[in-house]
């Protein structure tokens, strides 16, 4: 079957991946061919072992790959046949020069967009699906007018809102699809031409179209909220455990407000993540920028309490051991940023697990989706240190632990045999749990001492 449209992707990472994938099993018709100049990702997108771990993305990959699917590292062929290019490259925090440790970093964009500049003829629709600053569209279609003559070019706005570990759910199904453009006939018919891809499998309604400032603002503007509120009820979970109030009671009791609603209240030792922190740092660089300080120092808060979360949970396993962790063995379960994916980015078990290296701590870690090299060069970077020790089960974290601490929410640590865990343990023996996930009165009643976070037993 002729194609009747042709999509390219530059960057197969956690969103070029999946997003192309369920367009391509969802669309038959169009070809989609995703790229990225990293050699072993294209090859493991082409392999049995996806790069990426994401429950039901495997089946969404197989279902299209090789028919009209293709994972590619010829990056200019693909953007010469594409009538639409869609951008998915990294935005990371920049760490050097101004700006440093808060503005986006968009070197990899500003590449993508000179290498499309450069290979592209005819009309093309170049679609941001990168998380950017407001107005980066503007600088982008500077680059791609002023660097081509074989090309016209739009540029739409069309940023991605799926969450690591339910992220095909979330493209099958997602709470609203956004794309934004020039309002003018042209940028409005290629904003109509992106509308037709998701209107395959998206209602109508929840597709919503904007201009471009506000579609890119949006999604910055999204993770802020998201952030703020699992700031919000961690700065509660602090005040829970000095008055014997207990953050989960009261986060259902605010939740059930119609105003609030009950998403996002679930304290824990911190959120992680590639987005939620360079997205706010980003966004408060911005307002900085445009002269609103005040609203800079308010988004940068959230990443504040943020970091106090992590570093005041590693404070808490150091003075429950009588005030030292040196020399002692400290189990970790869970090092992803959250459950159901292998990312590790931002995640809090980096910070904790640092912190507690420091005091001297010999660290076992476990995670079940997590290499050991990942986690090895999340936490030392280039160095060694034989106090880290990376390990293949939950049980082997924590024989012979002084103390256990669990960092990431997996549902495999609700049901772990907890007598057997307590007998290899020494006594006292202490778990903490960063995410609430854990029975807290059944461990207490075989001999644990517990501490949770918002909890004051
Ligand atoms: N990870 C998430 O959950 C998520 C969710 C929504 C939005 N986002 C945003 O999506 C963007 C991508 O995030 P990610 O997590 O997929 O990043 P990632 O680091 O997993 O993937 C980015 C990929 O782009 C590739 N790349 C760089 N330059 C390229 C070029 N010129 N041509 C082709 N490929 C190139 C890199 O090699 C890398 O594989 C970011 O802006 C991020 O903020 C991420």
């Amino acid at each position: 079957m002729k194609p009747s449209l042709s999509i390219c992707c530059l960057g197969a990472g956690y969103v070029g991946g999946p997003t192309m994938a369920m367009i391509a099993a969802k669309c038959p018709d169009i070809r989609v061919t995703v790229t990225d100049p990293n050699e072993a990702r294209i090859a493991a997108w082409n392999s049995d072992t996806l790069p990426v771990y994401e429950p039901g993305l495997q089946e969404v990959v197989e279902s299209a790959r090789d028919k009209n699917l293709f994972f590619s590292t010829d990056i200019k062929g693909a953007i010469k046949e594409a009538d639409i290019i869609f951008v998915s490259v990294g935005t990371p925090t920049k760490h050097y020069g101004k700006g440093a440790g808060r503005a986006a970093d968009l070197k990899y964009i500003e590449s993508a967009a000179r290498m499309i500049a450069e290979v592209a003829e005819g009309p093309k629709i170049v679609v941001e699906k990168s998380t950017l600053p407001v107005r980066t569209a503007s600088a982008l279609l500077t680059i791609l007018r002023s660097n081509s003559t074989k090309a016209t070019f739009q540029v739409l706005s069309n940023p991605e809102f799926l969450a690591e570990g339910t992220a095909i759910e979330d493209l099958e199904n997602p709470d609203r699809v956004l794309i934004g453009g020039e309002q003018t006939p042209e940028g409005l018919a290629a904003i109509e031409k992106v509308v037709a891809i998701y209107s395959r499998w998206v209602p109508r309604e929840k597709i919503l179209t904007t201009n471009l400032w506000s579609s890119e603002l949006s999604k910055l503007v999204a993770n802020a909220f998201l952030a703020q509120r699992i700031s919000s009820i961690n700065s509660i979970s602090a005040l829970c455990e000095a008055t014997e109030a207990d953050v989960d009671e009261v986060a259902r009791a605010i939740g059930h407000d119609s105003r609030i609603g009950p998403k996002f209240l679930k304290a824990s030792v911190g959120y992680g993540g590639s987005c939620f922190q360079k997205d706010i740092l980003n966004l408060s660089y911005l307002c900085e920028h445009f002269g609103l300080p005040e609203v800079a120092a308010y988004w940068e808060s959230v990443v504040k309490i943020n970091d106090w979360q992590k570093s005041r949970f590693a404070s808490r396993i150091i003075t429950d051991l009588f005030n030292t962790v040196s020399g002692k063995h400290i189990g970790i379960l869970g090092f992803a940023f959250k459950k159901d994916t292998n990312d590790t980015r931002e995640t809090a078990a980096i910070a904790v697990c640092r912190d507690l290296l420091a005091e001297g701590a010999k660290v076992y870690v476990y995670d079940p989706q997590v290499s050991e090299e990942q986690i090895r060069a999340d936490v030392l970077g280039k160095k060694e240190n034989e106090n880290l020790i990376v390990v293949k089960t939950a049980l082997e974290a924590c024989n012979g632990a002084h103390g256990v601490a669990v960092l990431t929410e997996w549902d495999e640590f609700k049901s772990l045999d907890f007598q057997k865990i307590y007998d290899g343990m020494l006594k006292p023996a202490f778990l903490f749990d960063g995410r609430n996930i854990l029975p807290h009165a059944k461990l207490k009643d075989l001999g644990f001492r517990v501490f949770a976070i918002g909890k004051s037993f």
